[in-house]
């Protein structure tokens, strides 16, 4: 019997990671089975520093499925929550059907309550949704006993959360099925692969982003030429012109194979370097889109430009950055480089309260080269940036097994505290 049982209830808790694409996702195929118009390749991060936490619970008692996101309930009827909840319970009735299962197994019919929480801000551009939605397949997957392709079911709660059911580096292969069978998540190589890999959140801006991902790259397919390629967008009064350079079909599948070259060679130069030209791509692209879509603010091209000026000073490609659908940037770097760097950040964004300004993993103190900031020639910017979140690579989903860490009570309802 899996999980914690009370008197009829079955509790499962489990943790899941953020990842951080570095060669992006954005486009869509199909807008219900969520199936991409390219390939994608992100760096799951550790959860040390940032994961979603999702009980699931499970009972005959219970009437219906319930859901609280963060403390509050929500409603349980959204489309994508739907999806997850109707494929999981297939692949526990094909279970049931191929008597793979023992007696007391549970039943898909059963009704779950769920529970979930971030322990970082919410659509920050921090990529809650694919920690949030790969938890909660993974969870109910053990609770009930599913087995089958998993990032196939969280692909259909958010697309990037196919890539948050494994640890390390994972691509999310686009396919081809018209039913998206192949449209799935595989892990490129595990966390240990290249444990001198660092990640530093630079955290811009915790507001809400002006335009989510979603309805962003559904305007994106359906006006961008850079994105589809001009026949796509033009077609219809001109019709079929050639469009060799577009991103999707052209640019992304070669940088596909150099990333995963990049990274098997753990080669820092060619990882960071086509890291910094996807991010920009993507940012191009949402700027090609119209009415065009900006995610990246002052601070964030004045991030970009201290990225280019330090490499330069530097003679090599040390740090590099990426941004998703919002200001906050996210560096990649190596350990040995992550002292100076961090402390180029507090000299050009002095932090303006006295709030913690490093979070995460420890970065000990440098003393900065005179040349050095003399070669980056910026202005300092008080209070660009609010904090920064220090991580590393780190695993996939994993179940909780102490029962206090349990965010719903013995009875399935919220804690109060969770
Ligand atoms: C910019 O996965 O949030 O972070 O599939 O509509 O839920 P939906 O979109 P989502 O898009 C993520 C876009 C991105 C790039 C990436 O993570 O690859």
């Amino acid at each position: 019997m899996p999980g914690d049982s009370g008197h009829d209830i079955t509790m499962v808790t489990c943790t899941a990671p953020v990842n951080i694409a570095v060669i992006k996702y954005w486009g869509k195929r199909d807008e219900d089975l969520i199936l991409p118009i390219n390939s994608s390749l992100s760096v799951t991060l550790h959860q040390d520093q940032l994961k979603s936490t999702t009980t699931v619970a499970c009972s005959p008692r219970f009437k219906e499925d319930r859901i609280w996101l963060n403390g509050k309930e929500e409603n349980i009827n959204q489309p994508r929550l739907q999806s997850c909840l109707r494929e999981i319970r297939r692949l526990v009735r094909k279970r049931h059907i191929d008597g793979n299962v023992s007696s007391s197994a549970l039943s898909s019919h059963h009704k779950v309550h769920i529970c979930s929480v971030n322990n970082f801000p919410t659509a920050a551009g921090l990529a809650s949704s694919a920690a949030g939605y790969a938890c909660l397949v993974y969870a109910l997957a053990r609770l009930l006993g599913a087995e089958g392709e998993l990032s196939e079911v969280a692909r259909q709660g958010s697309g990037s959360a196919c890539r948050s059911m494994y640890g390390g580096f994972v691509q999310w292969r686009m396919g081809t099925q018209p039913d998206g069978t192949d449209s799935v998540a595989q892990q490129v190589e595990p966390e240990s692969h290249w444990p001198e890999l660092r990640v530093l959140i630079l955290v811009v801006s915790a507001e809400r982003k002006p335009v989510g991902s979603t309805a962003g790259m559904e305007t994106s397919v359906g006006t961008s030429s850079l994105l589809k390629g001009i026949s796509h967008v033009i077609s219809q009064q001109t019709g079929p012109t050639a469009s060799p350079q577009h991103r999707a079909e052209s640019v992304v599948p070669q940088r596909m194979e150099e990333m995963v070259r990049a990274i098997q060679q753990k080669d820092f130069a060619a990882f960071g370097e086509l890291t910094m030209k996807d991010s920009n791509q993507f940012h191009a692209t949402c700027l090609d889109t119209y009415p065009p879509i900006f995610y990246l603010n002052d601070v964030s091209r004045r991030i970009i430009s201290m990225v280019h000026r330090y490499n330069q000073h530097c003679g090599e490609t040390r740090v590099a950055y990426t941004f998703d659908a919002g200001p906050n940037a996210v560096i990649y770097t190596l350990q040995q480089h992550v002292p100076e760097f961090v402390e180029l950040l507090k000299y050009f964004f002095p932090t303006e309260t006295n709030g913690e300004f490093l979070k995460g993993l420890p970065v000990s103190s440098v003393t900065l080269p005179e040349d050095l900031t003399k070669a980056i020639g910026m202005e300092p910017l008080p209070g660009g940036i609010g904090y920064i979140i220090s991580t590393k690579v780190g695993p996939g989903p994993q179940v909780q097994e102490d029962p206090s860490l349990h965010l719903l009570g013995p009875g399935g309802m919220l804690k109060v505290d969770a």
